[in-house]
């Protein structure tokens, strides 16, 4: 094993007969094997599973010089996406950057929402300040993101000269068709591709995430070091991941259909967000599925943990352990001690986060909520290259497992066909 993560379900399989857990093993290892022979369904979509080997690498030099220019000419880089083209880039950023402080170019994520507040707010915001745009569309097509550019454009075009341009947009999108390909050819923009075979919630590893990444001044390299290592870790016999996606078929045959992923530092927000995009849109379809939410605890333990604790008997916790935080302070001694904390001295506050964590998961185990714990020993580049990875091909796993394709999304389309129905988009009448 390269990797450091440990999978510990010690307080899941105690719902499992062992029957009912060899079953699932058996299958999650047909659902990689399916995977990695591409035989399955949405099979012309795997481009991500040797990604970390078979990536473009002149692109990657490309990434890193357009990462340098917009470091260089722009105070703010705003990433324009939504879905898959930014969940996986915010959730790196977020990740890395140290609370309170920036490491690189500042940058914000938009064309996530249709917010009008948000974009003109944003807009002020940038009025007086150089900054750059990275759209990021593989349809080229999306609305939210094709109202933000619009918008941002306008702004941009007002503040460069036309030849200026050129050094302030760059697009992510399809190699060869939609709008925004087309708006980067009669621009002159610099492109980068998402890849034909790559859904956009595996695309994390690509240029869609690398860019803003290496903006953000971290270490892409790194990332993709991790991601192959987690390639090589997931192709070993009882992997971590097919562990996981073996467990959560077993208990969801079980009845437990709703899966948890929380984290203990509040920094990982965006990953359980990107988390949850992957499998929600993997895996929810013919009316089947593991409904995925997410906490941070312990702050949702004191709005979510009483239905985690007492209520309906439905779910199961996945935990991600970071066994060495960045930093670590010392509780300090108070003589007067009028908040009664003195018994904590000596100890320091990542020691009470890790007992938070055990006797929540404890706490949870005894109100019926079967627990799997994730480790690593860090958040890093590495670690989340590899986290990206281990969570990408155990959703594949696992889609197979349950029986769906997990690389289609075709329920996001119900919206799209309403609201522009609604809207007199040309092609779509009324009813
Ligand atoms: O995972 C997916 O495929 C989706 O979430 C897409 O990333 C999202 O819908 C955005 O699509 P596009 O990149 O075409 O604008």
């Amino acid at each position: 094993m390269k990797g450091n993560l440990k999978l510990d379900a010690s307080l899941a399989y105690k719902y499992l007969s062992e029957d009912e857990l060899a079953k699932a093993r058996e299958d999650a290892k047909e659902g990689l094997k399916t995977l990695l022979n591409k035989t399955g369904e949405g099979n012309d979509f795997l481009g991500w599973v040797d990604y970390p080997v078979t990536y473009d690498k002149e692109e990657l030099s490309r990434i890193k010089k357009a990462a340098s220019t917009i470091t260089m000419n722009s105070d703010v880089l705003v990433v324009i996406g939504i879905g898959g083209s930014y969940l996986g880039a915010q959730a790196t950023i977020d990740a890395l950057t140290p609370y309170f402080e920036q490491k690189g170019l500042e940058v914000i994520f938009a064309g996530n929402s249709v917010s009008s507040t948000y974009l003109s707010q944003l807009r002020d915001y940038l009025w007086d300040k150089d900054f750059s745009l990275n759209v990021v569309s593989k349809s080229g097509t999306t609305t939210e993101p094709a109202i933000a550019f619009r918008v941002l454009f306008e702004l941009l075009k007002k503040k460069y000269m036309k030849e200026e341009l050129k050094e302030h947009v760059f697009l992510t999108t399809d190699r060869a068709k939609g709008a925004l390909h087309e708006i980067g050819v009669k621009n002159d923009f610099e492109m980068f591709v998402v890849p034909d075979d790559m859904g956009g919630r595996y695309s994390v590893l690509s240029a869609v995430g690398l860019l803003p990444i290496a903006c953000a001044g971290f270490d892409v390299d790194k990332m993709i070091k991790g991601a192959k290592d987690a390639m090589e870790d997931a192709k070993e016999e009882n992997s971590e991941a097919l562990e996981y996606a073996a467990l959560r078929n077993a208990l969801l045959r079980k009845e437990f259909n709703i899966e948890i992923l929380e984290s203990y530092e509040p920094s990982l927000s965006f990953l359980i967000e990107w988390w949850k995009q992957l499998y929600g849109e993997s895996e929810g379809k013919g009316n089947k599925g593991i409904f995925p939410a997410g906490c941070i605890f312990t702050r949702d333990l004191h709005s979510m943990g009483q239905y985690i604790q007492e209520g309906r008997r439905n779910l199961f916790e996945t935990v991600l352990d970071i066994r060495n935080p960045k930093t670590d302070l010392d509780v300090p001694f108070d003589k007067e001690n009028l908040d009664g904390l003195n018994y904590l001295v000596g100890k320091n506050v990542n020691d009470v986060n890790s007992v938070a964590l055990l006797a929540t998961m404890k706490a949870h185990d005894e109100g019926g909520v079967p627990g799997i714990k994730l480790s690593i020993d860090e958040i890093d580049e590495y670690n989340l290259g590899y986290l990206f990875y281990f969570f990408e091909i155990a959703c594949g796993i696992s889609g197979y497992t349950l029986g769906v394709n997990p690389f289609n999304q075709p329920g996001v389309e119900a919206y799209k066909k309403n609201m522009f129905e609604m809207l007199g988009k040309p092609g779509y009448t009324k009813k």
